[in-house]
């Protein structure tokens, strides 16, 4: 079925296909067409130019789009939106006076989700998670990243990733899935890390890489986590599975997680409220590695936000991402994402809506279909209400000024 959109305010982040990321200076412009209209066909978008050119084009269905934008639906490229329960006592742990760090060193924290997830069974699980991805879809997330990580033993971790699979057939946004057994060190192996390391490395990793349940690998590398040492050989070991590397560093401290991601081609390096030096130099250093900043996380910890300016000033790409999840993000409205790196990293609207698009699709190896729009990539489009200019959108933090939503050409209810 084709639907021509007609009478678009502007329609943003038109570009060609080759552009797979865009990076310092680049970030700063938004291509966009005044007075546009966009025909799609089916899921994937077939043309678009200005309404003068329209010529005798139609539609099986017609959408009016006066006074409002129409852009690329969100590309999340972190989250952690398969999760059993919630941790809402320790939000008020928090209040209270205790820290993120306290709360885990205490059992609380990701073995707190772990406990849960291991008592849920897979169809709760996934009738638990479906419910955040229809919120987010209806908030204009077209394409999502999710991790395990809360499993924590092989069939855990693969009841995780078996839901996220299902995700990933029964809904129609884009879903691409992350093994994470490296979050947490289990309380069965509490005095053994090694143990622990050699378990995700010899029993989890083949089987998760056999079935073919998961396209990225992560860790979380951070002091009382894993040190880089562990990422190190995680990472060589999932290099043997082609599982391509997208990983947490220095959410809390640089331990030098950013140079071992490089060195094994990450295609992220995730989180980096703390930012060395040293790591935007490893970073500029001729990689493919894109930074992911995640200020959700930073609001809803009160830890500091990722030094975008530093990042993009110096040259580099950034992408944006939500991190949902139940201790240090529960939330995945983008929207909100996009304001906060605006208002707290002091990004223009260009620059955090091309890291919530494009560059988020290139976080994920997705940009080559979607992230813009282009012809021939998927029919993932946010139509807004009517609103002043696209500045609007992060201006009106907390807002929701989204009209529709279509994500692979359907209309999202
Ligand atoms: O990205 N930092 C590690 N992992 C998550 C938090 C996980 C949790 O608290 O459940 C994050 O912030
Ligand atoms: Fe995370």
């Amino acid at each position: 079925m084709a639907i021509l959109l007609q009478n678009i305010k502007s329609l943003l982040q038109v570009r060609t296909n080759e552009i797979r990321k865009v990076s310092g200076e680049d970030m700063k412009r938004l291509p966009t067409i005044e007075n546009a209209f966009l025909l799609i066909e089916d899921d994937t978008i077939v043309d678009f130019g200005r309404m003068e050119d329209i010529g005798d084009l139609e539609g099986d269905q017609t959408i009016d789009c006066s006074g409002k934008i129409v852009m690329p639906t969100w590309c999340d490229s972190h989250t952690h939106i398969v999760y059993a329960g919630n941790r809402e006592q320790e939000f008020v742990d928090r209040i209270n006076g205790l820290s993120y760090e306290e709360i885990a060193s205490r059992g609380g924290g990701i073995l707190n989700s772990a406990k849960q997830l291991r008592d849920t069974s897979e169809d709760e699980l996934y009738a638990q998670s479906i419910v955040r991805i229809k919120e987010v879809m209806s908030l204009g997330t077209g394409a999502i990243e999710i991790k395990s990580g809360y499993g924590l033993t092989l069939k855990s971790e693969v009841k995780m990733l078996r839901v996220i699979n299902r995700i990933k057939q029964d809904f129609p946004l884009k879903v691409k899935s992350t093994f994470l057994g490296a979050h947490a060190l289990p309380e069965e192996f509490k005095n053994n890390k090694t143990g622990y390391v050699d378990t995700i490395i010899n029993d989890m990793l083949p089987i998760i890489a056999e079935e073919g349940l998961a396209q990225f690998v992560d860790v979380f590398c951070e002091k009382g986590y894993f040190t880089v040492q562990d990422t190190d050989r995680i990472l060589k070991a999932a290099k043997q599975y082609e599982l391509i590397p997208k990983i947490h560093v220095n959410q809390f401290n640089a331990i030098g997680g950013v140079e071992v991601g490089v060195k094994h081609n990450a295609l992220t390096v995730d989180h980096l409220e703390i930012l060395e030096e040293s790591d935007l130099l490893a970073l500029k250093d001729k990689s493919q590695t894109i930074p992911v900043a995640l200020p959700s996380c930073s609001f809803y910890l009160g830890i500091p936000y990722t030094p975008a300016r530093r990042i993009i000033d110096s040259g580099l790409a950034l992408a944006l991402a939500s991190d949902y999840n139940p201790g240090s993000s529960p939330s995945g409205n983008m929207n909100f994402v996009v304001s906060t790196a605006c208002i707290k990293m002091k990004m223009t609207p260009e620059e955090a809506i091309n890291a919530a698009t494009i560059n988020g699709a290139y976080a994920m190896g997705i940009e080559n279909q979607y992230g813009s729009i282009s012809k021939g990539k998927k029919a993932n489009l946010i139509i807004t209400k009517e609103i002043p200019s696209y500045s609007y959108l992060p201006y009106s933090f907390g807002s929701n000024y989204i009209d529709r939503v279509i994500i692979n050409g359907q209309a999202i209810k």
